[in-house]
Parts: structure tokens; C-alpha cells; sequence
């Protein structure tokens, strides 16, 4: 996507623009970012989604002044839902994109943005007064307004150790100040971009109010420095430790000196200073997928022959919602192709392919190498067939 192409769903904005002037900055309101959107699922299949072993689901419920809140998390049942009131309740699901392909389909909007920060599309529904409390979070997000409307206010930077009420498996901030002006309404089709660290509240104003919140992921520091000694860990030889050859006799021989603090310094610095490292781990950990039970291995190897045939007849491969693709160059030909938390060598180009927006059809055998790569991404799960029977809706429907 070219980075100067107004687009509607910034408002008007150049990807370029946005990038320089909101991402990571500011909050940003667009309305009607995308004016035709129609929920593509209603709140009873939502709260079916919500019943479903393996989907992340919470319900947030607000109650009066002495236990103001209270989450609990799925998988639900009718019950469930049977017993809660006619307002001040959300229920919230995570990474909607994997289960309903219409979500999933939402996110070719964004490929203005580096597929591999993107988390998932959470999607909450909540009657009148429902909301999850003023909070934080620490990812970008995009909050798109699919039916009904939803009251937004904003309170600013909020410092990491703001205080949180106590008690509650929710970060709800203890104090909340509306920022002058940042209060809107927002109607089906509208969108807020928040940065991380921004105070947050919206509140359900309809009975039908659905958000879609398209977020996108950065690994703290902790996450990043445990990940990669990790990696590194496991290739590093047992004779590669602190060593003192240069050793003086101490003074106090209780003492760390100096001279001590800077081999293993360097120890670790020039184990850590490793580019080519650092680009495998970095690749596997930003496309290892949400959840470990994904991808799903297919039953039955798969065929080069069979699946050149298939190809060639115009069945066309999808990247199965959920898997992660990225690639690195390494020289003029050649890449490694990360998929779902794996790194493969393959040629730059189809790398490029696989981890962009082009269908995955008949032309790619023209790439040298094409059909032995696909093969093994089919059997991993990471690329499959679209279902065949025309029900691409896999979530239940009526469970609420
Ligand atoms: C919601 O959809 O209710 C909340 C989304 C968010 O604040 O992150
Ligand atoms: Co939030």
C-alpha cells in the first residue's frame, strides 16, 4: 500500500501522515473511517463464540458502590447469560479474526501497518451502561464502532504506576479525568486510534452496542531481553562463561573489583551484540502465533504432486486466520521466512509473497522452490484450503 495514498479509513490521511503525526503520539477520531461497515457477527453469536472451549472470553459486570466490579472468564454457558441484567455489563472476545473470516477480512484495512504488530481483533458487546472501566492499555488500538454507539472519553498519559483499584482481575484506574474535548460519541463506522498509555472509557449507549478493537502488539523490554537470552541459550556451548586469564592477585578477597564487572559485561554484551541472531529470534517471537494450540496440524501429508494439481485447477491456498507471517532478506535471493514462531530459508521473492497480501494462487509455481515450501505450511496448519462447503462460519450461533 502506497505510504502517500489518502485513505478513508484515516480520515483522509496519508499513511505517511498518520505515521508522523498519531502512531504511538496521539489519539486520533475518524468518522465514518469506514462507512459501510456492517457487524459481520450479531451478539448472540458473539456470546455463542463466548461458550467456546478454547476462546478468550471475559464478561465484565459493573454492580453499585460496594463491589463495583466483576469479571469472570469463559468459556460461558446459556446460564450464563440467562441471569445477567438488561445494562452496565460487556462482554468481551479476543482474536474474533481467527473464528469469523468476515473479521478476519477487516484487517486488509490496516496493512498500512507491519502485519507482525498486529495482536488480534477483540470484539465486545455491552446493553447500556456497559463498559470495562476507565483503564490503560499498553498496545496501540484501533476501536472501531461496529453497531449502536459508544460513549469515549479520554484522560491523557496516565504514569505506569497510577493507582489501580485493588481486588479485581481488571486494571480500572483509581482516578479519571476527562481531558477537555476528548468526549465523542461514536456511531456504526466510526474509529478512535488510541496509542498505548492513554486513559481510556467508553461506555455503551445503545442496546446493540458492538466495538471491534483492531490492536497491535510491542514486546516490553522484559519480554524482549528473557526471550532472546532464551533463544540464545539454547546454541550457546557450555565453555562460553566468565573467564579471568588476566586475573591479579586481590587485595580483599572478598572483593568484586572492577576488572570482574567488566569480563562479564562484556560477556554478555558480545554474546548479546549477534545481528544475525537477533533477526532469527526476533522474526520467530514476533510471529509466534497468539495462542500454543495454533496452528493445527492437517491429518494427512500433502502430496507436491497433488498440490500443484489443485493449483493449477485454480483452488487458491488462504494463510489461515491466526498464523503469522514475516520474512527477512538475507542478501539479493535469498530470506528467512517466519512463520508461526519458525524461521525458513527460502527465496526473497517467495517470502515476499507469502508474507504479503497477493492470493496464494497458481503463479506462485512459477518460484523456484514454491511447492516444497507449501507443502510442509499446509501440513503445519499455517496455510490451508478454504473450508469447501461454503460454511465459513465455524461459530455457533445461538448459544445465547
Ligand atoms: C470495549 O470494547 O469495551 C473496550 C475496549 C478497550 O477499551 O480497549
Ligand atoms: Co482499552
Amino acid at each position: 500500500m502506497p505510504a502517500n495514498t489518502s485513505l478513508p479509513l484515516l480520515g483522509g490521511l496519508t499513511a505517511a501522515q498518520f505515521l508522523a503525526d498519531y502512531w504511538q503520539k496521539r489519539p486520533l477520531l475518524i468518522r465514518g473511517a469506514l462507512p459501510d461497515f456492517v457487524t459481520p457477527l450479531s451478539p448472540d453469536e458473539l456470546a455463542g463464540l463466548a461458550c467456546e472451549e478454547g476462546v478468550e472470553a471475559r464478561l465484565v459486570e459493573e454492580h453499585g458502590r460496594d463491589a463495583p466490579w466483576r469479571v469472570t472468564h469463559g468459556p460461558f454457558d446459556e446460564a450464563t447469560f440467562a441471569r445477567l441484567p438488561e445494562r452496565d455489563w460487556s462482554l468481551l472476545v479476543q482474536a474474533v479474526d481467527h473464528y469469523v473470516p468476515a473479521v478476519n477480512a477487516l484487517l486488509e484495512a490496516f496493512h498500512f501497518l507491519p502485519r507482525w504488530r498486529l495482536d488480534d481483533v477483540m470484539v465486545s458487546y455491552a446493553p447500556p451502561g456497559g463498559s470495562v472501566g476507565p483503564h490503560v492499555d499498553q498496545y496501540d488500538v484501533f476501536l472501531l464502532q461496529g453497531s449502536g454507539s459508544r460513549h469515549w472519553q479520554l484522560g491523557g498519559l496516565v504514569a505506569d504506576d497510577a493507582p489501580i483499584i485493588a481486588g479485581i482481575d481488571l486494571r480500572i484506574l483509581e482516578r479519571f479525568e476527562v481531558q477537555p474535548g476528548e468526549d465523542w460519541l461514536l456511531e456504526p463506522g466510526d474509529m478512535l486510534y488510541l496509542p498505548p498509555g492513554i486513559a481510556h472509557h467508553g461506555v455503551s449507549r445503545s442496546e446493540d452496542c458492538m466495538t471491534f478493537s483492531v490492536g497491535f502488539r510491542a514486546l516490553s523490554a522484559d519480554e524482549s531481553i528473557t526471550s532472546f537470552a532464551d533463544y540464545l541459550g539454547e546454541q550457546l556451548p557450555e565453555s562460553r562463561r566468565y573467564a579471568d586469564p588476566d586475573l591479579a592477585a586481590p587485595l580483599h578477597p572478598g572483593e568484586i573489583d572492577d576488572a570482574a564487572l567488566a569480563r562479564i559485561r562484556a560477556l554478555i554484551l558480545d554474546t548479546l551484540d549477534d545481528p544475525a541472531q537477533l533477526t532469527q529470534w526476533f522474526g520467530r517471537a514476533m510471529t509466534q502465533p497468539k495462542y500454543p494450540d495454533h496452528p493445527v496440524a492437517s491429518e494427512h501429508a500433502t502430496e507436491v504432486d497433488t498440490l500443484v494439481a489443485e493449483l493449477q485447477d485454480g483452488a487458491v491456498l488462504e494463510r489461515t486466520p491466526g498464523s503469522r507471517f514475516a520474512y527477512r532478506g538475507d542478501g539479493e535471493t535469498r530470506a528467512t521466512l517466519f512463520v508461526d514462531g519458525d524461521g525458513i530459508d527460502c527465496p526473497l521473492d517467495l517470502a515476499r509473497w507469502l508474507a504479503g497480501d497477493e492470493p496464494l494462487d497458481a503463479r506462485l509455481l512459477e518460484r523456484p522452490e514454491a511447492a516444497r515450501l507449501l507443502a510442509p505450511l499446509l501440513d503445519r496448519g499455517s496455510l490451508s484450503w478454504p473450508s469447501q462447503d461454503g460454511d465459513d462460519d465455524d461459530y455457533r450461533e445461538d448459544e445465547a
